[in-house]
This record gives C-alpha cells, sequence and structure tokens, in this order.
C-alpha cells in the first residue's frame, strides 16, 4: 500500500508473525533504476524481511528491463505486476486498472516482465470494468497464459470504493478459470474473516491491505486459526507503535518520517474506541518528538499497565 507498505510496518508484521510473503508499495517501473536502497523509503529493507515481493507500476514495456535488473539487485523474490489501482493519478499515467483496459498491452507487458525474471511473477488485478464474467475469465486467462506464476485478485470494480463490500464470489468466478494459484484480496480484517473468504472465493492464499497497519499481529492470528501456527504472541499495543516509531526514526530519512508516522496512526487507531483522538492529535504532529508526546499521553490514558512496559519514561 502506497505510503504504508515500507520497511517498517513489514518489520513488526513480520515479528508478529504469520507471515508468508511480504510486499513493497507500487514502485514505478520508470523511476526504480534510480532508486538507492539506502535512502529511499520507497526500497527500504533490512535483513527480516523476507521473503519479499516487489510491486512494479509499468505503463511501458520498455521500462521493465532496467527495472527488473534494479529488483534483481535488491534481492527481490517475487515480482508483482499492478494491474488494479484505480487511483486518477495512476490511471492518468496509463498504468494500474488503465493499463488492464488494453489487453494488447497488459500481454506485452507480462511478456517483457516473464522474459526478463525467473523470479515468480504475479499479476494483482481487480475484477474489472464491470460484472461480465467471461471478460474476467478471459483476462485471466490470458495473464496465466502469457506466463504469471499466480494471481491477486482484489474483489472490487475498478470505479469501486472501499465503502463498498468486496464481491468475494467474483474472485471465486476469477479462480475457476486458471490453474495457477489465485490469492484473494480486500475486506479482511480478522481470522473470521480470512476462513469465510477463502470458503466463497475457493482461494489459495489471502493478501492483507488495510488490517496490516491496523492490526499487525492479524497475520498471526490467521496462521494460528486455519493453519495450525503457533498461538499469536501476547500483543503490546503501545509497544508496538513504539516499535514502528523507532524504527522509522532510526532507518528513514528525516523528512520521510512523519507523513508515514501519520498513514500509519490512521490504521493503528481503529483498534481503540477513542482511537481518532490519537490520528487527529498525530495528524497535527509537526516533527517525531510531538508525536512521541501525544502518542504516550493517548495510550497512557487507554492503557496504563502496557505503557509502564511498552513505553515507559525514561
Ligand atoms: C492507502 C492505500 C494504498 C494502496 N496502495 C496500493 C499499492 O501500492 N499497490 C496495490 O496493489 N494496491 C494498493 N492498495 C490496494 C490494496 O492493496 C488492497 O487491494 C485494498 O486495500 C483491498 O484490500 P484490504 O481490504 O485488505 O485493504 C492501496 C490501498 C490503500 C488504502
Amino acid at each position: 500500500m502506497a505510503g504504508v507498505s515500507h520497511s517498517a510496518l513489514r518489520i513488526i508484521v513480520k515479528e508478529c508473525g504469520g507471515v508468508g510473503l511480504l510486499s513493497t508499495e507500487m514502485l514505478s517501473a520508470k523511476r526504480l533504476p534510480s532508486e538507492n536502497p539506502q535512502f529511499s523509503p520507497f526500497v527500504l529493507k533490512s535483513a527480516i524481511e523476507t521473503p519479499m515481493s516487489y510491486q512494479m507500476l509499468v505503463s511501458d514495456p520498455e521500462d521493465i528491463p532496467r527495472a527488473m535488473d534494479k529488483l534483481h539487485q535488491f534481492g527481490a523474490q517475487a515480482v508483482d505486476l499492478n494491474l488494479g489501482c484505480p487511483a486518477p493519478r495512476v490511471r492518468k499515467g496509463g498504468a494500474g486498472s488503465k493499463l488492464s483496459e488494453d489487453h494488447g498491452l497488459v500481454k506485452k507487458v507480462i511478456a517483457t516482465a516473464r522474459r526478463c525474471t525467473d523470479l515468480p511473477l504475479s499479476a494483482k488485478i481487480r475484477i474489472g470494468t464491470e460484472l461480465n464474467k467471461e471478460k474476467l475469465q478471459d483476462f485471466c486467462k490470458m495473464l496465466a497464459g502469457e506466463g504469471i506464476d499466480y494471481l491477486i485478485v482484489h474483489g472490487r470494480l475498478h470505479k469501486e470504493q472501499f465503502c463498498r463490500p468486496p464481491r468475494w464470489e467474483w474472485i471465486a468466478v476469477a479462480k475457476k478459470s486458471v490453474n495457477i494459484p489465485v490469492i484473494a484480496n480486500g475486506g479482511i480484517f480478522t481470522a473470521s474473516d480470512a476462513k469465510q473468504c477463502l470458503r466463497i472465493t475457493g482461494a489459495d492464499g489471502l493478501m492483507i491491505g488495510r488490517a496490516a497497519p491496523q492490526k499487525p499481529w492479524l497475520f498471526a492470528e490467521i496462521n494460528h486459526a486455519l493453519y495450525g501456527g503457533p498461538p499469536p504472541p501476547a500483543i503490546n499495543r503501545p509497544a508496538l507503535y513504539k516499535r514502528f516509531i523507532d524504527i522509522l526514526e532510526t532507518t528513514f530519512p528525516e523528512g520521510r518520517q512523519i507523513g508515514r508516522t501519520k498513514e500509519f496512526s490512521h490504521y493503528f487507531c481503529k483498534n481503540y474506541q477513542f482511537g481518532h483522538h490519537l490520528g487527529s492529535r498525530v495528524q497535527n504532529c509537526t516533527d517525531m518528538k510531538q508525536v512521541h508526546q501525544v502518542a504516550r499521553a493517548f495510550f497512557m490514558k487507554q492503557e496504563p499497565e502496557a505503557c509502564k512496559t511498552g513505553w515507559p519514561v525514561l
């Protein structure tokens, strides 16, 4: 998720456990060749963040070879092609869901990416511009035919917003059309959602977006409830929030910390009945020192016991 799925979030998700594959946010294929993994907040990565898939945002197949070289240099373990982003800025540039509407160009993009890497290659799509079973299935078959190894399906049409429930039954339509693994995405916030989504879609795996910054421990809960993994660790939420901002402060360039803290807080604050107090106060902060102050004051009020160990006054 743009502005959200960066190294700091991936580290805390990984530390909570249960996750099978991590992902970057969408990375422009045009800009990838000039990204510096030591400074760029988009491609910063620590050793614990593995296995990791890098998501490429493409509008021109000619950008792929150099971008893919760079992903190989970064040590990518999988590559995902974004064919679903409906953001106007992305569509205007001919990428994301806009690219997916030009099947000829999609074919070229997939074929080029396939030629440029032996890594597992996936495509992430929405279910189309309209509810049309045949079109969706033809599209999925075409993607599989061009050589992707697995398909990620977000169960919403291009124009549909998040306030609408995802259409998991349409992910099932996509799943039935191909012989490669299908990963279902959209609207999974609890282990019970995960179970129901797998039942309805018949998918082979799940991708979780917004719930990752809200409940970084959800992967461990799902792994335990559905796959017999170890029980999730005891979570100290103030400590987890503090761990997140500590990682940002130690590894991200100074000017890149506050924006990412605001994005994360927007989701994490949903764990509390009065979480919007945290969300709006952090939004008004102008530096990380203020974030520490407002966040600690909030957590002290909400969870004083947890703060004794999770966020002690030094
Ligand atoms: C702030 C934000 C940023 C996102 N950025 C990306 C992105 O970079 N690449 C992508 O494939 N999807 C992106 N998405 C879509 C999510 O990956 C996911 O498909 C969508 O949120 C539905 O899943 P969820 O209900 O688990 O959040 C983004 C969504 C949000 C809310």
